[in-house]
């Protein structure tokens, strides 16, 4: 074996390696236990010899150790720049939904209430005509309760015409006194136009206790209509008649886009009709078992797409149920 020779191949061998797999193919070929000097190192005979070539095997490992720390400096580097990640780019961003307008304002209402201290109860979409008419004290010949006019399912079972049926239901549920509201969707024939869709959503409310009174209703109306339309607005009420009030009122709200000027909103009156409301009717209480002589109560309905088509300035009610997301992304 010749030194010389050896050292020359072996070192352009390591010097050339470009990947650390190929260094170490060389190291094992030049160094490893097979190798030509190891096996000239066993089979060494003379000091002299010896010194040569443990010292050209000391040469080889360093150069080995100094290569391999530069393919580690390179392989670091160019990690480095190709893996990085920058954490300042944007990311995807994913469009962030939000509640529909109809829920917003149910909620509002809802909290309006829950800090009255009421309770928030689930009526039924589909019931029957004793609690959609009969307990409501309809009666027998009313127009809503022809098919023409109220959606039904089989016999007497339907889709509420409205959340009223909700305080009978209560009544028999729970004994007095009853502070309540109850909010969902309603359902009549009426064929779409600005100001009609066939499913729409109600409040309703109830409160039965002794000695309430109509001034109860109107100051718990008034606080209402101001959560909803402003600390400004004022009230004023109507007669009217509703089966299962006596008397039965319709409150009106003072329009909150003129003050009561007038302008379009309030059809140039200065008041905007928004709800129905009265005294519960006695005939309610006998159809539960309450004795009338000693409760008395007030109840109220109001549609929710009306006060969000007021609120808002919507010229349709329709617009709210076409899921437009360049309508309903506005609020
Ligand atoms: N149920 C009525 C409607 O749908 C609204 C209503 C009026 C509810 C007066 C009431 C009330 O509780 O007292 O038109």
């Amino acid at each position: 074996m010749d030194p010389k020779a050896l050292e020359n191949e072996a070192r352009s061998a390591i010097a050339g390696a470009s990947t650390l797999s190929e260094l170490d193919e060389a190291r094992v070929r030049y160094l490893g236990r097979k190798s030509e000097l190891k096996q000239a190192l066993r089979e060494v005979r003379d000091p002299e010899t010896g010194r040569i070539l443990n010292s050209l095997r000391e040469e080889l490992e360093e150069q080995v150790a100094v290569r391999r720390g530069e393919l580690e400096r390179e392989d670091l580097d160019r990690r480095l720049t190709e893996e990085v990640l920058d954490v300042t780019l944007p990311g995807q961003a994913r469009p962030r939904g939000h509640l529909h307008l109809i829920t917003q304002i149910r909620r509002e209402v809802e909290d309006v209430f829950l800090g009255l201290g009421y309770s928030v109860v689930d009526g039924r979409e589909v019931e029957t005509t004793h609690y959609n008419f009969d307990g409501l004290n309809f009666p027998a010949d009313h127009p809503a309760r022809s098919p023409l006019q109220s959606v039904f399912l089989n016999g007497d079972v339907l889709l509420r015409t409205e959340t009223s049926p909700s305080q009978i239901r209560v009544m028999e549920q729970q004994p007095p006194p009853i502070y309540m509201v109850s909010l969902g969707r309603v359902y009549r024939r009426d064929t779409p136009d600005a100001t009609h869709t066939p499913v729409f959503h109600q409040v309703e409310g109830l409160a039965i206790d002794r000695g309430i009174t109509m001034g109860d209703l109107k100051g718990t109306l008034l606080h209402m209509m101001r959560a909803l339309f402003g600390e400004e607005r004022e009230m004023r009420f109507r007669t009217h008649d509703f089966p299962f009030t006596e008397p039965s009122l319709e409150p009106d709200v003072s329009c909150f886009l003129c003050d009561g000027v007038g302008c379009h909103v309030c059809r140039f009156s200065g008041w905007i009709e928004i709800a129905g409301s009265g005294m519960v009717d006695p005939a309610l209480f006998e159809f539960v078992g309450l004795d009338p002589e000693e409760w008395s109560g007030f109840a109220f309905g109001m549609g929710l797409e009306r006060v969000a088509m007021l609120r808002h300035g919507l010229p349709a009610l329709g617009m709210l149920w076409e899921n437009d997301l360049r309508l309903l992304s506005q609020f």
